[in-house]
């Protein structure tokens, strides 16, 4: 399943410009996170889903000296060159995720890669907390990958992405949102072990639906307050290990239990901090036990619970993401809502029986925009198959 409309715009704007077809492409989703906040990178649980918005990139050989890539909404161009990737980048923001993916991709494999023509076309929004540059890092992996015969594991994809995000963006994120991008299946959730990175899809049955709103708020030095938070953990890890030994390695061996019995020797920040992710990967557990026993509506108690959590511990929402959430509880069919991805603005994502997706979609609008006087973005979300080469 792919997005058609949007393929075929892509394939005609790229022959457009570069005077030629191209000779591969891919796509690959944005994602939504549905439960298990920051808990990635602690080597716990996740809900997630790929979702039908995503991102093309096509590429031909050009012949030329250098590389070309253009985006086909902002109409930016950058150019690089393959036979000498170390001279960098000429181009910059959306520019950099594809450089990083190539020279990532590339790194300790000998032989150089023809010049290409390349672009991309999406429909992700920026900035929502869908995952874009997880997309796009991707997206350009499978495509160059393609073009060099180089093989690799859907995981050694995802950290390849994700390497490309540590060093070209500066966010040190965990797997998730490259994870989920590639794992995804049409009408089916993805539950990963970010430990042993199993993947499991479930099936979302024909009561359950998402709806994302976008609040399009993206506060100032959000990258610095994630590498912030990812470091605050891994500090309570440290703690945790010096009192209870090796089996402690990252806030995922740490139960609740625990953590109320060291919680007053401890940094009352690195505490709270704590205490989110680990109740986090607990609604994770608990909120796969409900779907499997179809009992929608206590999973999505879980979700208010985890964005409770998120103002109370984790302090990653903003005033915009809880009015959403609060407003969602005031309208009839709404069962769940929650901040989603690493939160400071963004989107939430609201759990809703598909027959009342319009409708609530609809309420949240105007009830955001009488309180905030701005617009936000509702987008109707479907789980959606992972990343491809076409
Ligand atoms: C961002 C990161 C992910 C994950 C989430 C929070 O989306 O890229 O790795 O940590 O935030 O769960």
């Amino acid at each position: 399943m792919i997005k058609e409309e949007l393929f075929i715009e892509a394939k005609k704007t790229f022959a457009e410009k570069y005077g030629q077809p191209h000779t591969i492409a891919s796509f690959a989703p944005g994602r939504v996170e549905i439960i298990g906040n920051h808990t990635d990178y602690n080597e716990g649980f996740v809900v997630s889903s790929a979702i039908n918005y995503g991102i093309f990139f096509l590429l031909a050989p050009n012949g030329l000296d250098h590389s070309r890539v253009f985006c086909g909404r902002t109409q930016e161009h950058a150019t690089f060159q393959m036979a000498n990737l170390d001279l960098g980048l000429d181009g910059g923001g959306w520019a950099k995720y594809i450089y990083g993916s190539i020279v990532e991709l590339l790194k300790g494999s000998d032989g150089v890669l023809p010049e290409i023509d390349a672009m991309i076309l999406g429909d992700i929004p920026l900035g929502s907390g869908l995952s874009s540059s997880a997309a796009l890092e991707v997206a350009t992996a499978f495509a160059v990958a393609k073009l060099g015969n180089i093989s690799k594991t859907n995981l050694e994809f995802a950290k390849i992405a994700q390497a490309a995000e540590h060093t070209y963006a500066g966010v040190m994120c965990g797997l998730l949102d490259q994870l989920s991008s590639i794992y995804g299946k049409e009408n089916q959730l993805i539950m990963t072990d970010f430990r042993s990175i199993e993947v499991e899809n479930l099936p979302l049955g024909d009561d359950a639906s998402f709806i994302v709103c976008n609040t399009k708020v993206k506060h100032a030095l959000v990258d610095g307050e994630y590498n912030e938070r990812r470091e605050s953990c891994e500090k309570a890890a440290e703690f945790f290990k010096e009192k209870l030994g090796d089996r402690i390695s990252t806030l995922r061996d740490v139960t609740s239990a625990e953590l109320e019995q060291y919680a007053g020797e401890m940094d009352p920040i690195a505490a709270k901090r704590a205490a989110h992710v680990i109740g986090e990967c607990e609604r994770v557990l608990a909120g796969k036990k409900y779907l499997d026993e179809g009992k929608i509506e206590k999973f999505g108690q879980l979700m208010y619970e985890s964005h409770d959590s998120s103002i109370n511990n984790f302090e990653n929402s903003c005033p915009e993401l809880d009015f959403v959430v609060e407003a969602s509880k005031s309208i009839p069919g709404v069962m769940g809502a929650r901040l989603s991805g690493g939160g400071f603005g963004g989107s939430a994502v609201l759990l809703v029986h598909p027959r009342n997706a319009q409708t609530i979609g609809k309420a949240l609008a105007n009830a955001y925009e009488n309180e905030m006087g701005t617009d936000c973005e509702i987008y109707y979300v479907k789980a959606f198959s992972g990343a491809t080469v076409l």
